[in-house]
């Protein structure tokens, strides 16, 4: 169930104090991902939530994104398309900007992406502020995909990333 995920999510999340930066406490959840049979039900679970069939594409947000995308893409058949922090991708490619704390950060995805129309489901690990989000579903639909949901495993619900994402739904397995 729902629930049975949620706390699996809680159990394998680790908080790092000041890091990056003094003052924030990174959520790391490489433990859920190292653990086979926890990636494996949170996978499952995502899949569950959206329905097998509701999507032609997953899109993975670097770099932990990248993770959850590829693991629910081999379950469903579907490809995977990276969106990738600037300049690293290799062919003519649409950016998105959006402001952090200090300064600005860029995503871009290439323009070829995705097929006119496709049903999009954008991953990732945690949902903060939700700049990141916010600037990869532009990109989705700017390629000519259509975002058929968004999921992170973790959503951090003090910094508002919900209220700048909607109207659109997000789908979080656990929030804090
Ligand atoms: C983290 C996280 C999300 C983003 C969420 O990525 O994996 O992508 O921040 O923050 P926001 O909602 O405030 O935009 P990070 O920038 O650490 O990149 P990385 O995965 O490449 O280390």
């Amino acid at each position: 169930s729902g629930a049975d995920v949620a706390r699996l999510v809680a159990s394998r999340v680790l908080d790092v104090p000041d890091f990056p930066k003094p003052g924030i406490v990174f959520k790391d959840l490489m433990p859920l991902f190292a653990d086979g049979p926890v990636f494996r039900q949170v996978i499952d679970g995502i899949v569950a939530h959206h329905g097998r069939g509701s999507f032609d594409a997953v899109v993975g947000i670097e770099a932990r994104g990248f993770v959850v995308a590829a693991a629910i893409a081999y379950a469903t058949g579907v490809g995977v398309v990276p969106v990738r922090k600037a300049g690293k991708l290799p062919r003519a490619a649409y950016s998105a900007s959006y402001a952090l704390e200090y300064g600005e950060a860029t995503l871009e995805v290439h323009q070829d992406a995705f097929t006119a129309g496709h049903r999009v489901l954008v991953v990732d690990d945690v949902l903060a502020t939700g700049g990141t989000a916010a600037a990869t579903l532009d990109l989705v639909e700017r390629a000519g995909g259509t975002v058929a949901g968004f999921t992170v495993l973790l959503e951090l619900a003090a910094l508002g990333g919900r209220r700048r994402l909607a109207p659109r739904p997000v789908h979080a397995l656990l929030t804090v």
